[in-house]
Formats: structure tokens, C-alpha cells, sequence
């Protein structure tokens, strides 16, 4: 009889499994079994900590929410709400407190640079932003340090000074058009990919795209189009530098024209949402159909920073720039950098120091340009301090004390805070104490800088206005509140 029993119990389960309908509801029980049960075991002790709960089962929401541009605004939301200590991710906690900037990103901290950062890799070797290793990134700041002493940041000037005034020049031609309509000329037109509007006597243009600070050493501020020549085959433009290196032969290989700035977007778009994604899930994501340009975005940046060292290597004369420096760096042998190594720096220059300075200057012009109170002041300071030089573009020499112009770009930093994010870390072997918290080791923790940067009680009720006379008027304590709280550089050894 048992035996029966048995039998039929075994033919229904088996007509149980063979319908699509239990596979389908088997998939969510699957997955929430995958994400409850990390949740309830709690290796990193990490359960105290409150956040969404969405948050604390997956690192899929913050992915969610970093796709919608949404990063910094969130955690500044979620602070609000919770406080001090938010869980972002399964392994992750955001703090957000002045006294945990030193503590998890000082010299002494220990902590190094999360997976996150290993979406950022183009190249086989690591540069100085995206190498997670604490040796290897020592190696790179002795060997590249030289590129950033302020006496080589000085001997830019020259060439600095060139882009600003074509930019200068490109503004005076749009400003131009306002006397042109006058006397009946159009009063739309483009000028490159720059569109503009004549209207109440003066001219309209987004400065944005009419910037392309990005642009500017790949001729795009002068053809006013968003474009630049980049190497076609990545893998074919560095056999070629082997083979140069060799034979000191001229470096060359196939290019192509592609929209520059345009890619650089696509691609970090897709490098930050990549970063809350765990590693094995990474090719799978990248075929989205939502993610392919950002997929086909990597591979051209790259071949930009092939094409700008071998441009530089064929033209060793050209004017100075970073590239010329990294060119001159040499290893604990004394030997040049590998093409793969050169290209992976020279790709970091490019992507940290155009979009981070282009977004900066793009934000406080606009909160300038929105507010004639702070420009009428601004103006007045830089004509009595340029009043004796006969020159479009401001030399360093004549501007670098002034008091308002420095609480104006401070302002800027802080209200529009480029990288408002909090650069994610891990606490290292032994563990970390924050703020009286024991973290484990493995634990990935961060500081939300967009929120330091606007919370009341240390800007006071108007922190979200762009007020640069806070810079000044502040003393003492206040001043010195406002000083640990404002990191728009991060700090430490990276
Ligand atoms: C307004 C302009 C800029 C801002 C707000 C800014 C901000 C930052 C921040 C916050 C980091 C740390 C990122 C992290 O830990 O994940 C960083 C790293 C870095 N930045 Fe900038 N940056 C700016 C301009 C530049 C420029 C002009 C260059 C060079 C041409 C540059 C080169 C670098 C490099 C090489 C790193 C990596 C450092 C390391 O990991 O050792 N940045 N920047």
C-alpha cells in the first residue's frame, strides 16, 4: 500500500515539474532565496545599519538608481532620513560626517579602492585612478608625481592660455550676432554645432556643448563641432606602438572621426552603473540593449588616447602639455612606460581632467551668469586686478589672491559638487572604527560628498544657494567646519 502511495506521489510531482508554470514561479522564489538569505546570515554584520530595504538585498538598486543620474541626490535623500549611517548595498554603508573623510580616506586609513573601480579599466594595465593596489598605485604617484609638481602645472600656462582664447573668441564671434540682428541680420543661427538666438539684445547659447573644454586639444573649440580622430582598432593602434618601439619607426594605424564629448558621456554613464554591478555580471549587462552605446563607447575612448600619444609621439615639438610629461616619465629602471601603461594614463588624463573641469566651470558660469549681483562684484574685482594688462586671457600671476574670484570657485565646487558621490572604499584586514562603529574587514564604506557640501547645520539655512560671500564672511569655528567638510577633491593618497 506504501508502496502505491509512493508511486502516485511521484507521478503528480512529476506532473508538477514538467509545467512551464512551476519553472516560472520557482525563478522569483530562487532569487529571494539568493538575496534573503545573505541578508539574514549577516557575515559583515551590517543589519544595524538602516536604508531602504532594497538596498540591504541587492546592489542592483543602487545600480537602478545611479542609471537614473540619481546617485548623489538619493544619499543625500536617504541621509536626510535616516542619518548618519545609511546602508547602500548588501556591502556597502555610506557616513556622512566631516570626521569620516580622514578617517576612511586619510594617509593613514588604510582602506584601498573598491571593486567598483574595476568598470573603469580600458586597457590590460591599470592607471593611477582605477589600480586597486596599494604597491602599484605608490609605484605609479613616485613615477608620474613629476606631472603634478606646481612647477609643471605652471609650464602649462602657455598652452592653457591658447584654448582660452580661442574660447574667448568663440563667445565674442556669438556676442557678435546681437548688433548683426540689429541691422537686420538673422536672428537664429548655428555657429559649428552651437546653436544660438538673438532675443532682447542679447545672445542665447547653451555653454555646455559651446565650451567643449574637452575639445579644445582636439581642434573641436575652433571647428565648434564636437568631434575628434580616434584609432579604429584598439588592438591593431597598440601592435603598431610595439612595433615603433622596436624599429623607431612612425606610429601609425587607422582613424576615425567620432563625436567626442558625446561618447565620453555614453561611456561614463555606463561605467558608473557597471560599478554597483558584481563582476560576473558584467557581460551580461553590457548586451542590455539600454547599455550598448556605453559598450561601444569603450573601446573608442580608448582608441582617442591612443591617437592623442601617437599624435604627440610623431610631433615631439608641439606645444606642452600633459602628455609630454607622461612621455618623459620612466620606471623604478629607468625605462619608459609600456605603450599599454602609457595609454592607460594617458586615457586618465584625458577623462578626469576635461569632463571634471568642463562640468565645474560649465556649473559656476551658470550660477554667474544667473545672478548679475555676484557678477557686478566679480567683474569689479577683476578689472581693478587686470586693469594694467592689455590681454584677452587673464595671466595666473595677476588673479591667483583674489578674494571673491577664490569664494566664487569654491562656491562652485561646493554647490555643484562634480564628483558628489561618495568614491567607494574597503576597509582593510584587521577592520576600521568610524565614528564608534566597528566595520569588518571586506565592508565597502564611503563619504557622501554632495551631502557634506549641503548639509544645513554646517552651511547654515541657505546651503543650497550658491553664496560665495560665505567664504568670507565665515571665521573661527564656522570656518573651520566649513573647511573639513569640503572635500570636491577627495583627499588622502588618491
Ligand atoms: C574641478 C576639477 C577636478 C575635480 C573636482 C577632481 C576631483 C577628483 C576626485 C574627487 C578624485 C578622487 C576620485 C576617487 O577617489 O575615486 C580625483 C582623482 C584624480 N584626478 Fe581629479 N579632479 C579635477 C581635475 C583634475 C585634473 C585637471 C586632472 C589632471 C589633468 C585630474 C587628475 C586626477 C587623477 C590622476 C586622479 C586619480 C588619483 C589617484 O587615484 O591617485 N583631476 N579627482
Amino acid at each position: 500500500m506504501a508502496d502505491l502511495d509512493d508511486t502516485i506521489g511521484v507521478a503528480r510531482l512529476l506532473t508538477v515539474v514538467q509545467k512551464p508554470t512551476f519553472w516560472l514561479a520557482l525563478i522569483p522564489a530562487v532569487v529571494i532565496v539568493a538575496l534573503v538569505v545573505p541578508y539574514l546570515y549577516d557575515p559583515l554584520g551590517l543589519r544595524v545599519f538602516p536604508g531602504p530595504i532594497l538596498a540591504k538585498l541587492t546592489s542592483g538598486w543602487m545600480a537602478w538608481t545611479v542609471n537614473e543620474n540619481r546617485w548623489s541626490v538619493t544619499v543625500e535623500k536617504l541621509h536626510h532620513k535616516y542619518g548618519i549611517f545609511v546602508r547602500l548595498s548588501p556591502d556597502h554603508v555610506s557616513i556622512a560626517h566631516p570626521a569620516a573623510l580622514n578617517a576612511i580616506y586619510g594617509h593613514s586609513a588604510g582602506a584601498t579602492k573598491a571593486p567598483f573601480y574595476d568598470a573603469f579599466s580600458n586597457f590590460r594595465a591599470r592607471n593611477m585612478f582605477n589600480t586597486r593596489s596599494r604597491t602599484e598605485h605608490s609605484r605609479k604617484r613616485r613615477n608620474e608625481s613629476h606631472m603634478f609638481s606646481p612647477q609643471s602645472v605652471r609650464a602649462l600656462e602657455g598652452t592653457a592660455r591658447v584654448h582660452h582664447s580661442n574660447l574667448v573668441s568663440q563667445w565674442d564671434k556669438l556676442c557678435s550676432y546681437v548688433p548683426h540682428t540689429q541691422s537686420g541680420g538673422a536672428a537664429v543661427g548655428n555657429l559649428g554645432a552651437c546653436e544660438w538666438r538673438v532675443d532682447d539684445g542679447r545672445v542665447w547659447f547653451n555653454c555646455m556643448p559651446c565650451d567643449l573644454a574637452f575639445g579644445a586639444p582636439f581642434g573641436m573649440l575652433l571647428s565648434g563641432r564636437d568631434t575628434a580622430r580616434v584609432a579604429k582598432s584598439l588592438k591593431a593602434s597598440l601592435a603598431a606602438f610595439g612595433a615603433s618601439a622596436k624599429t623607431g619607426a612612425e606610429v601609425t594605424f587607422e582613424t576615425e572621426e567620432i563625436p567626442a564629448a558625446q561618447v565620453l558621456n555614453e561611456r561614463a554613464e555606463l561605467t558608473a552603473v557597471l560599478g554597483w554591478v558584481p563582476s560576473r555580471w558584467h557581460s551580461l549587462v553590457q548586451r542590455l540593449p539600454a547599455f550598448r552605446t556605453g559598450k561601444e563607447a569603450s573601446p573608442k575612448m580608448a582608441g582617442l588616447a591612443v591617437a592623442a600619444v601617437a599624435k604627440r609621439i610623431s610631433n615631439p615639438d608641439a606645444r606642452e602639455d600633459m602628455l609630454n610629461k607622461l612621455l618623459e616619465s620612466r620606471d623604478e629602471n629607468g625605462e619608459p612606460l609600456s605603450a599599454d601603461e602609457l595609454s592607460a594614463e594617458a586615457f586618465l588624463l584625458i577623462i578626469a581632467g576635461a569632463d571634471t573641469v568642463a562640468n565645474t566651470s560649465c556649473a559656476t558660469t551658470y550660477y554667474i551668469a544667473r545672478d548679475p549681483r555676484i557678477q557686478a562684484k566679480l567683474q569689479a574685482e577683476l578689472d581693478e586686478a587686470l586693469n594694467a594688462i592689455n590681454s584677452d586671457v587673464a595671466p595666473y600671476d595677476a588673479v591667483k589672491h583674489l578674494p571673491y574670484l577664490d569664494a566664487v570657485i569654491n562656491e562652485g565646487l561646493r554647490v555643484f559638487s562634480t564628483v558628489g558621490a561618495g568614491p567607494p572604499r574597503v576597509v582593510p584586514e584587521g577592520g576600521m572604527t568610524v565614528l564608534g562603529h566597528h566595520f569588518k574587514e571586506g565592508t565597502c564604506v564611503s563619504v557622501p560628498v554632495y551631502h557634506l557640501h549641503h548639509d544645513e547645520r554646517i552651511w547654515g539655512d541657505n546651503a543650497d544657494e550658491f553664496y560665495p560671500e560665505r567664504w568670507i564672511e565665515a571665521t573661527g569655528e564656522r570656518k573651520k567646519a566649513m573647511l573639513d567638510a569640503f572635500a570636491p577633491f577627495s583627499l588622502g593618497p588618491r
